[in-house]
């Protein structure tokens, strides 16, 4: 019986070769699926961060919840894992917010969460700012500049970057003077003397947790003026 099954068994073929694999289809390598992905996360990170400022609650909404739906950052590394979920958790939780300020501390969060995945996975990014305005024909151009160079700081884990944003708004003249349309009333002088406060506060944090609450109070400050006097109109 064994004799019979031995011979029925098949012949190993001695020589047969597996068909040559076809070559890859020249596709991304891992580090352009990352940054594909990277300019996804950053573009709505940035999406809200702006929407906030204008004080546009729909819209910070809106990049929220896409955020917590689909962050991917296009790698499985177990060790980016938990900041990942960090990352759709703020966004998450921010969702459930009412206001401005509860938005802008949601994308303060998020950028806390970006920055302890970049720094854990030593992730190279090249915090490039540009130089602080000087002049001071109203306060938009100076402020915008304060609040990207204090995100790149937050998300890149840029000393230098974060010191310079904080400064720019720390150092506005006490009543606004050159930085306002016309005089600035007793509120406007009050929302400027809050966001000093803030920003001099925010020199002190070196970690990026109290860099992404500080981050957020920030925007925060500068929407919630924004929809209280009707200042940017909705893009
Ligand atoms: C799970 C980990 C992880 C999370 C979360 C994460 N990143 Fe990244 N990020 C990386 C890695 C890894 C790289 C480096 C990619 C490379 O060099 O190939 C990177 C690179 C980047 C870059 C540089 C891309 C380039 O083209 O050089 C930017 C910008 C960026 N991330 C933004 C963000 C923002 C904004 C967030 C949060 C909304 C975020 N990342 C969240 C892991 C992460
Ligand atoms: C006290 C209220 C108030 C605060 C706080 C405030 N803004 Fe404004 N913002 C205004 C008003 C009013 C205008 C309309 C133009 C003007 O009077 O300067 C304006 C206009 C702007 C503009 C459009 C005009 C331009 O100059 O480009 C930008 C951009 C801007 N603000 C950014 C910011 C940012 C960023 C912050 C926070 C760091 C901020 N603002 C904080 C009241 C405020």
């Amino acid at each position: 019986m064994l004799l019979v099954l031995l011979a029925c068994a098949p012949i190993p073929v001695a020589h047969a070769k597996p068909a040559a694999a076809p070559p890859p289809p020249p596709g991304p390598t891992m580090g352009e699926v990352v940054r594909l992905h990277m300019s996804e996360n950053l573009a709505s990170a940035i999406a809200t961060r702006d929407a906030v400022i204008r004080g546009d609650l729909a819209e910070a909404r809106e990049e929220l919840e896409w955020m917590a739906n689909n962050a991917d950052p296009g790698t499985s590394i177990a060790a980016g894992a938990p900041w990942l979920e960090a990352l759709r958790a703020a966004a998450r939780a921010g969702h459930q917010g009412r206001s401005v300020r509860e938005y802008g501390l949601a994308v303060g969060r998020e950028g806390a969460a970006c920055a302890g995945c970049h720094q854990t996975l030593k992730a190279s990014l090249s915090p490039v700012t540009a130089s602080q305005p000087t002049d001071g024909n109203g306060h938009g151009k100076l402020a915008n500049w304060a609040v990207s160079t204090m995100w790149t700081g937050l998300v890149a884990n840029s000393d230098t970057a974060w010191a310079a944003g904080v400064g720019g708004l720390a150092g506005l003249p006490p009543d606004g003077a050159g930085y306002w349309v016309g005089a600035p009333g007793p509120a406007a002088t009050a929302a400027i003397g809050t966001l000093k406060e803030q920003a001099t506060a925010g020199k002190a944090a070196t970690d990026r947790t109290s860099r992404g609450e500080t981050f957020g109070q920030v925007v925060g400050a500068c929407g919630s003026c924004h929809a209280e006097v009707g200042a940017i109109k909705p893009q």
